[in-house]
């Protein structure tokens, strides 16, 4: 699995994220593109992006009827992004639907991770507002086994839950993690963090960077100290 750093583009419009990427030059870090972005300027935003070289993972988080999800998969798999993802609450039936949305006809299809539970949900807020009663960490590698079985590729997880999933459903079973710092940097609203040279230790296969990269002084410096840290 090649591990890489992706860089969390949460930028309010087109302007913005595209004056941000012209500072990497002829690098073309992979992006991701949430549902702000994606929202604000639509498909186009994508298909901008991609067409300046970059990978994309659109982190739209999909859930609905099976029906619904595979027919929208269909539509993200034609816009040629390389990762998407969606809630594995929706059940293994969705995520089966998801996955055959997304093939094309060919064979090929972007790679499919799921969330577990939002690393915004605690335990006491998921038995008191989901009724769900089992332990949190118990709750994410269940919904991560149901994504390996639906043949999803990973999910998206806390780097302190990476060695955890890849224990429990296999080393190649995909682990993407938000919540990295710099050792010396500000942690902002995240909680639980890791830095990017720790998360290679734990094994996450990709980082997902928001703020210690966008917010820095100098981003393409801060985007190729996570490199060295993680990837290197
Ligand atoms: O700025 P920061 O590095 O905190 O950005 C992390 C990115 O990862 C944001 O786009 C955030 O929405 C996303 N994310 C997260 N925690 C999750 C899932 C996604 O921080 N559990």
């Amino acid at each position: 699995m090649g591990k890489d750093v992706i860089v969390a583009c949460d930028f309010a419009g087109k302007k913005e994220v595209l004056e941000f990427l012209d500072k990497f030059g002829g690098k073309k870090p992979f992006v991701k593109i949430g549902m702000e972005l994606y929202y604000a300027e639509g498909p186009d935003i994508v298909r901008e992006i991609k067409a300046r070289g970059h990978k994309i993972f659109l982190d739209l988080k999909l859930h609905d009827i099976p029906n619904t999800v595979k027919k929208s998969m269909s539509v993200l798999s034609r816009l040629d992004v390389d990762m998407c993802n969606l809630h594995a609450s929706g059940t293994v039936a969705m995520m089966e639907a998801a996955i055959e949305g997304l093939t094309r006809e060919d064979g090929s299809r972007p790679m499919l991770i799921a969330v577990t539970q939002l690393t915004s949900t605690s335990e006491e807020r998921m038995k008191s507002d989901l009724l769900i009663n089992e332990p949190l960490d118990k709750v994410v590698m269940h919904y991560a086994k149901c994504a390996k079985v639906a043949g999803l590729d990973g999910v998206v997880c806390s780097p302190l839950e990476a060695e955890k999933v890849h224990e429990v459903c296999g080393n190649e079973f995909v682990t993407v993690t938000p919540g990295v710092r710099f050792a010396d940097g500000d942690i902002g609203d995240q909680v639980r963090v890791t830095t990017p040279a720790r998360a290679k230790e734990i094994g996450s296969d990709y980082i997902v960077v928001g703020r210690p990269i966008t917010a820095a002084a100098d981003p393409v410096a801060a985007y190729e100290r996570c490199v060295s840290e993680f990837v290197d």
